[in-house]
Parts: C-alpha cells; sequence; structure tokens
C-alpha cells in the first residue's frame, strides 16, 4: 500500500473534528500546528505534532516547510456540465439588460438548454472533465453537479448520464442532483402543469430506479417555480429517496427557504432575500443554508446577510455554483475571498463554510471537509503563507501549491 508523509507543516487546518459548525464557533478553526501527516493507500491515516516525528518506513515524503494542509474545499453546488458558453449575454448586462430580462427573452437557463439538447454527450463529458480539472487545480476535493440544462425527458437523463461517467472516471468525490424544475421550458409556456407532471410522474421516478441521482433541486424563485409547485416536486423526489436540495430566494422572499425546511432539504441555496421569518425557519431545522456569492458578484446581486444568519446561531456552507450563466467560475478561493469582503464573514468562518459545513450540505462529511483518520486523502497544500488569513486576503494569487485526491499528487 503507498504510504505518503508529509512533514513540517506550518499548519494542518481544520485537523480533528467532523461536525457541522454553527453561530459563534464558526470562527474558531482547529489547527495543529508544526504538524506531519501520513497517508495510507486513499485514506488518512495519522496526524501528529514535528516534535514527536514519525519513524516507519513510507514510500515518498514531501516537505511542506512553511505551508499549509488544507482539506480539499466541498464545492456542494455547481452546474458543470453544461454546452458552450453565454458571454454575449454577459456583454447584455454590460449594456444594462438584467439576468431576468435576459431569461425572459429566452436567453438564460433556456439558452444552455437548447445547447446542450443539441450536443451529444461525449462532447458534455470532455468539456465537463477540463472544467473539473480546472477545479482541481483550485483545490476542490468533493463537488455536486446539477443537471437542469436539459429541461426535457431525454436531455435530462443525457446530463445524469454524464454526470454518472464523471463520478465513474474523476478523482472527486462526485454528487449528483436533478434539477429538472431548472426553468420552464418554452414548449410548455402555456401548460405549467404539464411539465410539472412530467417531473414528477416520469422523470424522478426513473431517476430514482436507476440511481442516477441523489438529490432533488427546484429553482423556487419569482419568474421560475411557485411554492406549490416545488412542493410537489420535492414530495415526489422524497418519497423515492431523492432527498431535496434546492436554488431559493435569489431573486425574491420567494418562500422557498421554508419550502425547503418543510420538506427536510439538506441545503438551501442562494438566499440573497433572507429575512427574520427565513432565519427562524432555518433554526428550527437540520437545512444547510448554502451561499453562492460568486453569482452575486457576477450578477451584481445584494449579497446575502450571512453576518445576521450566523449571530443568530445558524451555520452557512459556502459554494461556487459554477455555472455559464450567473457565475462562469469555480474557484473556491476567491469565494472565500468574496465571502470575507462583502458577506462580512471572518477568514476562519469561510473556511469552515468551505469545508466541514458543504461536506455536510453534499452528504460527504464521513469522508470529506477535515483532515481527520479514516477519511478520504482529498487534501491541499497552500503556498507559503504568513497566516491563515493570507489565503482569502490575496484573493487572484494561486496560493493551491499541491492538490492531493485519493492518496496520489494530482
Ligand atoms: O444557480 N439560479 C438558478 N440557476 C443557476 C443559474 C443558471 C444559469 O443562469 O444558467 C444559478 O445561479
Ligand atoms: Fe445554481
Amino acid at each position: 500500500m503507498n504510504r505518503l508523509l508529509i512533514i513540517n507543516a506550518k499548519g494542518i487546518v481544520q485537523h480533528g473534528r467532523s461536525h457541522v459548525v454553527r453561530g459563534k464557533a464558526m470562527q474558531e478553526l482547529p489547527v495543529l500546528e508544526n504538524g506531519w501527516l501520513l497517508i495510507e493507500g486513499d485514506r488518512i491515516s495519522e496526524t501528529g505534532h514535528m516534535d514527536e516525528p514519525f519513524h516507519s518506513p513510507v514510500n515518498d515524503v514531501i516537505d511542506a516547510e512553511g505551508r499549509y494542509i488544507f482539506p480539499a474545499w466541498c464545492d456542494s453546488h455547481t452546474h458543470v456540465v453544461y454546452a458552450g458558453s453565454r458571454e454575449t449575454e454577459f456583454v447584455d448586462r454590460i449594456l444594462g439588460l438584467s439576468y431576468e430580462e435576459i431569461a425572459r427573452r429566452g436567453g438564460g437557463i433556456l439558452n444552455s438548454a437548447k445547447r446542450l439538447q443539441q450536443t451529444d454527450p461525449e462532447e458534455l463529458y470532455d468539456a465537463a472533465s477540463l472544467r473539473l480539472q480546472e477545479v482541481i487545480r483550485s483545490g476542490t476535493g468533493a463537488i455536486e453537479i446539477k443537471s437542469g440544462y436539459g429541461l426535457s425527458f431525454d436531455a435530462e437523463l443525457k446530463m445524469l448520464h454524464v454526470i454518472r461517467r464523471l463520478k465513474e472516471s474523476s478523482p472527486l468525490i462526485i454528487k449528483s442532483t436533478f434539477l429538472g424544475a431548472h426553468a420552464l421550458p418554452a414548449e410548455f409556456r402555456e401548460n405549467r402543469r404539464g411539465y410539472v407532471d412530467l417531473l414528477v410522474n416520469e422523470l424522478i421516478p426513473i431517476i430514482a430506479d436507476e440511481g442516477l441521482a441523489d438529490y432533488n433541486d427546484v429553482f423556487c424563485d419569482r419568474g421560475f417555480f411557485t411554492v406549490e409547485e416545488t412542493e410537489r416536486i420535492l414530495e415526489a423526489g422524497n418519497k423515492r429517496g431523492l432527498r431535496p436540495k434546492i436554488h431559493a430566494n435569489e431573486l425574491d422572499y420567494s418562500g422557498g427557504i421554508q419550502a425547503g425546511v418543510k420538506h427536510h432539504a439538506l441545503s438551501v441555496d442562494h438566499l440573497e432575500c433572507t429575512g427574520e421569518a427565513e432565519i427562524a425557519a432555518l433554526l428550527d431545522s437540520d437545512t444547510m443554508p448554502t451561499l453562492l456569492p460568486g453569482t452575486a458578484f457576477f450578477l451584481k446581486l445584494h449579497y446575502p446577510p450571512a453576518r445576521k444568519m450566523i449571530d443568530a446561531g445558524l451555520p452557512v456552507a459556502l459554494a461556487s455554483d459554477y455555472n455559464p450563466g450567473s457565475c462562469p467560475s469555480g474557484k473556491m478561493p476567491f469565494v472565500c475571498s468574496l465571502a470575507c469582503l462583502y458577506l462580512g464573514m471572518y477568514p476562519e468562518e469561510a473556511i469552515n463554510a468551505a469545508t466541514l459545513n458543504s461536506a455536510y450540505a453534499m452528504g460527504v462529511m464521513d469522508d470529506a471537509g477535515s483532515i481527520v483518520k479514516g477519511k478520504k486523502a482529498n487534501l491541499f497544500i497552500s503556498a507559503r503563507m504568513p497566516s491563515l488569513s493570507y489565503l482569502p486576503y490575496a484573493f487572484g494569487s494561486d496560493l493551491v501549491e499541491t492538490v492531493i485526491l485519493n492518496g496520489k499528487i494530482q
């Protein structure tokens, strides 16, 4: 079995714990200073202090000297399977059109859906693989990927099969989410109920039977799906073992957060429009509020009230939302910088949110999110840094030097 030893780490970050971090505790980040870490096979096997060095034989040694070891990021919300790109809409927005206006004109998600329907699975797989390689370079070790650019029976299944292939071939831990209710397809404009029927009666059963998704998502927001439609879709998924993980309250106080909590969602994501009632609902739940500051940044939305949420005692998770329309980037270090700058989060809170809490939000806490014996050896070694706060501070610098997934240097 491969035995890889990393010595002289300035600090081993998120060391020794494996639970959701909420409220005031989000400011605490356990770091084992001046440590070593042993990987055996694809798992973390032991850690220790350099004062008590590790002596047994190993195959490889990395001297981390002045660098930190981080658990790899868990990016619990992405749409990395897509066809083409949408920079023309980016320019339309520079010229003054809003994201919602573009969507109403048949652009946005429907634009991506049209392209995806015409693209063969091989091409989708190749393009998504490149994106996965790119996010690995910035330290991601687990990623959730949604369907939702298919918007027809065949194309949704095509997307989910592509995600299944990525799961089989990628060194990343991947979870898959069915998002048939991402937007109403044009051909159902006069028949909303018909589309929800298709999701509930045809797609969800086949997806559950074939194990093609781990979770079930709906874009519950103004101009997309109503609370009633959302509840129908979540109930159908719950009946078949697909736990909800939904898009909510990005564009309005849509009732999506409460609907998610009511149906036992693992996470509710976006949350730009969150007030007292939404916070109260979340406090009473085991649903992870997940914030996507890259999207608020790229769409120039107001940011979700992270400070208020954490100060009220909630946990929050961070994810990228990597997609062609509202956040064409999957760089988690940048997400952490945005969280510090615009969500008012401390660096320790951002790191907790992008590791343990986001591991919870995608159901991979047993394998990822912290440096604990027995978890997958998915981690990265940083560049030399004076302190942990340097990582979100020096935004745009490449501070992820060596990525290790399943115990192997990438
Ligand atoms: O999470 N909000 C809904 N869906 C995506 C955007 C998808 C798109 O514009 O293509 C999001 O932001
Ligand atoms: Fe999204």
